[in-house]
């Protein structure tokens, strides 16, 4: 039985990503079980906005484990840039009785909860939650481990093709302003050079490494994530975040005419975008999922507001909201000096192994 008006709401922000409905399976079992009803709000924020929800129950949540996507709907709505918004969220808070609230997002939907939580002290815990990898203040995210799995494999079907043809071959991925899936990715599959957003392209040596590896392997495959820079500007659109729709910029066919033109190689571009987001998650992201989600019932159940569940180490803790948001967690001299290495680097050694 559920203590008498002890609920607490759920909301999913942001792009979706695999591991969210393990998540809400996760809070929404916790939460149960320490005596509290929960309540889905639809599409993120704006469900905060509408009030529109759904009750969750543990039976509800039963079959969910493996579907990819949020059985909540998201969205990106910022209830900062409504008129009468965040007046909305608190009247949303009051008229279904909540105690507390679960936002699972990113750094944009724990933006807003991290404001609601010091400006107008509303009740809310945070679970992370991106694709991208790039919240601070936990090691990993859940999503990112599918995404670039996905990713990952992706790149090595396009060397297939791309060696039967003799071809060099781009590969475009997700990951706005990091480049961690763009990392992993050309990492795991063994790709030949990684551009990353952290650092502006250096055509010549991406030239000079591709030629070197395509004359060593009759192929060559390039990473690249869809925020590079590749030393042109034009205007972009943003969203109520204030973050650029990368939609519409084509890294993987830009890169691919520039390569094509340079080495006189031919080269196909690729863009595996949202199907990175889809699909059932990985275990790692199954298991990750899950535990933030019971955490942050557990935490939201102990009045420990203002906070978000972080994995550190094997330990899922929670740490400050403010931690996680306001800076971006972005690839490291150490990381960016790895790809170099096994990257770019890993041509040049084949090819001093093979005249060995
Ligand atoms: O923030 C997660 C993310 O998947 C980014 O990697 C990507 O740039 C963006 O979402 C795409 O957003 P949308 O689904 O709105 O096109």
């Amino acid at each position: 039985m559920t203590k008498k008006g002890k609920r607490i709401g759920i909301l999913t922000g942001g792009g979706d990503c695999p591991g969210l409905n393990c998540a809400i399976r996760g809070a929404v079992i916790q939460a149960a079980a320490l005596g509290y009803e929960c309540l889905g709000m639809q599409e993120g924020w704006k469900g905060m906005l509408t009030g529109e929800h759904q009750v969750l129950t543990p039976a509800d949540v039963a079959e969910i484990v493996g579907r990819g996507g949020t059985i909540l709907g998201t969205s990106r709505t910022n209830p900062y840039k409504k008129e009468n918004g965040v007046a909305a969220v608190l009247e949303t808070f009051k008229k279904l009785g909540l105690d507390a609230l679960i936002a699972m997002g990113g750094e944009d939907t724990l933006g807003v909860a991290v404001k609601l939580y010091k400006e107008r002290k509303c009740n809310v815990v945070g679970v992370p939650k991106t694709m991208d990898n790039d919240l601070s203040a936990t090691d990993f995210t859940f999503g990112f481990d599918t995404a670039a799995t996905l990713a990952m494999e992706a790149g090595e079907r396009l060397l297939d093709t791309g060696r039967s043809h003799r071809r060099i071959m781009v590969l475009e991925v997700m990951g706005r302003h990091a480049g961690w899936v763009a990392l992993y990715t050309a990492m795991g599959a063994g790709a030949d050079y990684v551009c990353l957003p952290e650092r502006k392209v250096d055509v010549a040596d991406m030239i000079r490494w591709l030629q070197e590896a395509h004359a060593h392997k009759k192929v060559a495959l390039v990473v690249a994530s869809e925020a590079v820079d590749l030393g042109e500007s034009g205007k972009e659109e943003l969203d109520e975040f204030g973050h650029m729709i990368l939609k519409k910029r084509g890294v993987a066919e830009r890169l691919s005419e520039l390569i094509e033109g340079k080495t006189g190689i031919e080269t196909r571009a690729a863009v595996i975008g949202h199907m990175q987001r889809g699909g059932p998650p990985t275990l790692f992201d199954r298991i990750l999922g899950t535990r933030v989600g019971v955490k942050a019932a557990q935490l939201a159940a102990e009045g420990k507001f203002g906070q978000m569940v972080a994995l550190r180490g094997n330990e899922v803790s929670g740490v400050p909201l403010e931690k996680a948001t306001g800076t971006l967690k972005t690839v490291p001299a150490e990381w960016l000096a790895l790809a170099d290495l096994v990257c770019a680097g890993g041509a040049g050694q084949a090819k001093a192994l093979a005249s060995r």
